[in-house]
């Protein structure tokens, strides 16, 4: 089910239209299978050599409790969905705000507006894949626009508000000729009309052999962070009416795991082709967790009582197949120094606080809707992401 939700953002007057209408999907949670392992990750240890950061392994780690006194931006900034702005939506705690990610065996850097934009000049950064995906991408632009002196110099390069769009939006930071893209693609393969004479119960295909009709847009883009696994569910596919095809026909069978297998391979294979000869940075998204008590998203599944990182170990759930599957692609299809699998599955896992829950639309919101238990408030955790990303980049000798 899409949930459409409109709500007039008073913070938004000043850059972009009068309205911003979000849409966002409320996700159903995901299967999951116990291939989960802690022991088996290899660690390697980060130092400062050359002015470059050393790899370090940035998934695994624990929440440290700083007072907030390192968050980047307000909820002033203009380029967030109203569905994320949790304290304008009536969150009343604001516990949430006052942590920070440590890896276990090295120092996350903090973010810099000012060398991340220098470095970026002439630059197109994408976030392709879901609505969490959108989540990610605004909490980047803000991270941004707060190191911007004229900030009436960034907005939507082709004028169309946030609002409406139809499944792309490019943000221009004019002063380093710089877009920050989202390109809408939960299933990041084309989804089309199914050949002629298949069964009846085919309402849609979704080919997992041939990369979303968009990408040829994404072509020439500097850096790419992908993302799917919310939609890859039976709900959203199998049991919709959506099927798996190959080539030009449909396939009953396969199930939505070896579809998932057969999309990230495209996914790759395209990136392969089509970025890597150039000078880009690719990046595969992993699963970020929901937290949805007492039912799912669509049965009245709560996450309101949630105020403080749940960090007891017993207490956290095995790793979504959907993380294993895109490692295990990456590997298979040859790991190349300039594609990377972004895991922040296990930091996301830690934080049910950190959703909008009920504080997701006032106006429109009944007084027993569902609560969002899926996307984060921003600023919030999207913003650890982003500061992992960065991290990667750096040490990916990234604009030099
Ligand atoms: C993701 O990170 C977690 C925490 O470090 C780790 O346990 C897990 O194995 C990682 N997943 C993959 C597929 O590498
Ligand atoms: C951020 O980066 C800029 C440009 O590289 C540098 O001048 C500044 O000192 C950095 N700020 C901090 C707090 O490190
Ligand atoms: C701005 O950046 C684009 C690439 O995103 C590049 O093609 C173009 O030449 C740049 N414009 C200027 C004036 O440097
Ligand atoms: C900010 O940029 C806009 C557009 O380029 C310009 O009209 C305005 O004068 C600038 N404001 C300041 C304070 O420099
Ligand atoms: C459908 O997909 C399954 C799983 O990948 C595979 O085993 C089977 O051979 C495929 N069927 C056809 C008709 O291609
Ligand atoms: C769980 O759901 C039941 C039935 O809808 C309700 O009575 C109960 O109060 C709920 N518990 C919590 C903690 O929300
Ligand atoms: C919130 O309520 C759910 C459902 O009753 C429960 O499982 C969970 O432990 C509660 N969380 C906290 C932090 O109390």
């Amino acid at each position: 089910m899409d949930l459409t939700i409109f709500k007039a953002s008073p913070f938004l007057n000043r850059l972009l239209s009068h309205t911003l209408i979000s849409l966002f999907l409320l996700l159903s949670l995901f299967t999951i299978n116990h291939t989960f392992s802690l022991l088996s990750f290899p660690f390697t240890f980060p130092q400062l050599s050359n002015g470059r950061l050393d790899d370090c392994d940035y998934s695994d780690g624990k929440w440290v409790f700083n007072g907030g006194s390192d968050q980047y931006y307000s909820e002033e900034c203009p380029f967030i969905d109203p569905g994320f702005l949790c304290r304008f939506n009536g969150r009343k705690d604001i516990n949430y705000l006052q942590w920070r990610w440590k890896p276990q065996r090295c120092n996350l850097p903090r973010f810099n507006a000012t060398m991340m934009l220098e470095k970026s000049k002439n630059k197109r950064i994408l976030f392709v894949g879901d609505s969490i995906g959108r989540n990610q991408w605004e909490s980047l632009l803000c991270m941004l626009w707060i190191g911007i002196a004229n900030q009436s110099r960034v907005y939507e390069k082709y004028g169309s508000p946030i609002s409406k769009h139809k499944g792309s939006l490019i943000i221009f930071f004019k002063d380093y000729n710089l877009t920050i893209e989202y390109y809408r693609a939960p299933f990041l393969v084309a989804i089309g009309r199914p050949p002629p004479n298949s069964p009846t119960i085919v309402h849609k295909a979704i080919y997992v052999d041939m990369p979303h009709w968009e990408s040829k847009k994404w072509v020439g883009a500097d850096v790419v962070v992908f993302n799917a696994g919310h939609w890859w569910n039976d709900d959203k596919t199998l049991k919709s009416g959506n099927y798996f095809q190959i080539g030009n026909k449909i396939n009953m069978t396969m199930d939505v795991k070896e579809a998932y297998r057969n999309a990230i391979r495209t996914i790759k294979q395209w990136a392969d082709e089509n970025l890597l000869h150039r000078k880009s940075f690719v990046f595969f998204r992993s699963f970020s967790q929901a937290h949805y008590s007492n039912g799912t998203w669509d049965t009245g599944g709560s996450c309101d009582n949630e105020t403080i990182p749940n960090t007891e170990e017993k207490k956290l759930r095995s790793e979504p197949w959907s993380n294993g599957v895109i490692s295990e692609v990456m590997k298979k299809e040859g790991e190349n120094k300039k594609v990377r699998f972004l895991n922040i599955t296990y930091l996301t896992e830690q934080r049910s606080d950190g959703h909008p829950s009920k504080y997701m639309e006032q106006p429109t919101r009944a007084v027993d809707a569902i609560q969002d238990c899926s996307h984060w408030c921003l600023p919030g955790v999207p913003d650890t992401w982003n500061e992992i990303l960065w991290a990667h980049l750096l040490s990916m000798g990234y604009g030099t």
